[in-house]
């Protein structure tokens, strides 16, 4: 393929070229053993303690945004196009930067590993212009771990320094760096490396079509919140990558009146005000959906197409009807997104075709949603059970209903039996409800694993259900969750 054979990025506001790319690299090795940039740490390696956490800018709609990544998984390609920063880049001329400075005066840091972590992601929100509260704080750090400090004073170094008025050389720079970055983005295809090993970063859909159809073989890469940790973790030998996140075909979000259309390379950070916009359940799914760093790099596609059973984007989408689009070289198919997870491991998709979008419809009047997340822990944890539901209501009688579960079966799946049950179901009747949903031991035969025992999964797709119910009926959620979030976003 020709094109460019160099990813190009800003660092400390130059531009660094990289012709030399083995294609599995992660940039916290660029950083650490390339650049010697040792202030990043490395804990965990698989995007789980925060460490490594670095900010990367980028242009989103024009608009220069800082987002906190895992270096530690990012693979170097990705940073194409981006300014990187580091903790090693903050203080300027013997000054400390604000987050810095603020962690000091909060003694927000003892033995200091995780600090640079937790200063990275605080330096994105400091950059955000958001005048940040308690709660965007925390959901800021979900991702980053400290062993030692405790999180109230990191919270409060946060709370200080995040007024939403910055002031430093980043804030004072935006101008140079948004024009710096959009002369980086020249439109051209990437590919470094020969035949045999390459990382492929095409910009074109011809470009891509091309690729994948001489080379089969190849690893997709979206946002390697998945990939990242086969090299890091399953030490495997992948030889060669074609990067999906330079395709603008793929990194629309579509909005339009009876449905939302999302590229399959949008992030889950870039889909938040489209999926919140449906249901508000849908944003609290993304917000427990990781952390900051996954969100910023991982994308709705990835979390179709890694076929997991307990990826969270699916079940919630199987439940509102959404529609995948597949596309290899210039043909296109449409299939029902449950249609897609066909057994363990095992999804409708050829090896040279890729998930282009997903369709999601919006809700009609008369439909209702919820969608809940059990976790062991709040914040940044995979899912042990994940309930979504539809029902469609006349006359306080349910005329139809899609149900979907993760981590009740091999694949995300829909509970058939118990849609067929829970037809003309009166919201007034909760001893209909209890024998509707004993339909869901003929749905799913549930195991057990680390996460959770068959009979806990089974127990609390049992107890979603219901809830779901009592929530449509009438309930306010103040009584039923943990945080009444519904009534605050109906309240404005
Ligand atoms: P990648 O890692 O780049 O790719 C994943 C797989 O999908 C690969 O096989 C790749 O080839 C394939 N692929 C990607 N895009 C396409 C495409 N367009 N067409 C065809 N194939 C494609 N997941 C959850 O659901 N909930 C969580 O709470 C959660 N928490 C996490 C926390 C951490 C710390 C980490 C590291 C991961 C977490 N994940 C979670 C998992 C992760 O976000 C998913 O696996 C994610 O969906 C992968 O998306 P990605 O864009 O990073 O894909
Ligand atoms: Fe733990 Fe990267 S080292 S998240
Ligand atoms: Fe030691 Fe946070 S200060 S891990």
């Amino acid at each position: 393929m020709t094109g460019r054979n160099r990813i190009k990025f800003l660092r400390r506001g130059e531009v660094v070229e990289l012709a030399q790319l083995a294609p599995m690299r992660t940039l916290l090795d660029y950083l650490r053993l390339g650049e010697a940039s040792r202030g990043t740490k490395e804990g965990c390696g698989e995007g789980d303690c925060g460490a490594c956490t670095v900010s990367l800018g980028s242009l989103k709609d024009g608009r220069l945004v800082y987002e906190p990544v895992n270096a530690c998984i990012l693979l170097l390609g990705q940073v194409d196009g981006k300014d990187v920063v580091t903790v090693d880049d903050l203080s300027r001329g013997g000054k400390l930067h604000p987050i810095q400075q603020a962690m000091v005066e909060t003694h927000g840091s003892q033995c200091g590993f995780c600090t640079p972590g937790f200063v990275m992601s605080l330096f994105a929100l400091y950059q955000s212009d958001v005048a940040a509260d308690r709660q965007t704080v925390v959901d800021q750090v979900a991702g980053n771990l400290c062993r030692c400090t405790g999180y109230r004073p990191i919270i409060e170094a946060a709370l200080a320094a995040c007024t939403g008025s910055p002031d430093d050389a980043w804030s004072r720079a935006r101008a140079e760096t948004a024009q710096a970055l959009a002369r980086l983005d020249d439109g051209s295809d990437i590919f470094i490396g020969d035949e045999t090993a390459f990382f492929a970063a095409p910009a074109s859909d011809a470009a891509l079509a091309q690729l994948t159809a001489q080379h089969p073989d190849a690893v997709l890469l979206a946002g390697a919140t998945d990939v990242g940790l086969w090299i890091t973790k399953q030490l495997r030998d992948i030889g060669k990558i074609i990067h999906l996140g330079r395709l603008s075909s793929l990194r629309r979000v579509e909005d339009t009146i009876d449905a939302v259309r999302l590229g399959a390379a949008v992030t889950y950070a870039e889909a938040e005000r489209a999926l919140g916009d449906i249901d508000p359940d849908l944003t609290e799914l993304l917000r427990r959906l990781g952390s900051k760093q996954v969100r910023a790099s991982g994308t709705i596609g990835g979390n179709i197409a890694n076929g997991s059973p307990i990826g969270d984007t699916p079940p919630a989408l199987i439940a509102l009807g959404a529609e995948l689009e597949l596309r290899k070289g210039a043909t296109m198919r449409r299939i029902a997104l449950e249609d897609f997870f066909i057994a363990y491991g095992k999804q409708d998709r050829a090896p040279d075709e890729i998930v282009a979008s997903v369709s999601i419809p919006r809700l009609r009047r008369d439909e209702a949603f919820r969608c809940y997340k059990i976790t062991k822990r709040f914040d940044q944890d995979i899912s042990s059970v994940l309930g979504a539901f539809k029902f469609t209501i006349a006359a306080r009688r349910v005329t139809g209903a899609r149900i979907a579960y993760g981590g009740m079966a091999a694949t995300p799946k829909r509970a058939l039996k118990t849609e067929t049950a829970a037809h003309s179901l009166s919201l007034d009747d909760p001893a209909g409800w209890e024998a509707a949903a004993d339909c869901l031991a003929q749905d799913f035969q549930p195991i057990g694993d680390h996460r959770a025992s068959a009979g806990y999964r089974a127990e609390t797709a049992r107890a979603l259900f219901i809830k779901a119910l009592t929530e449509i009926s009438g309930m306010p959620t103040r009584a039923t969750r943990v945080t009444g979030f519904r009534e605050l976003v109906d309240a404005g």
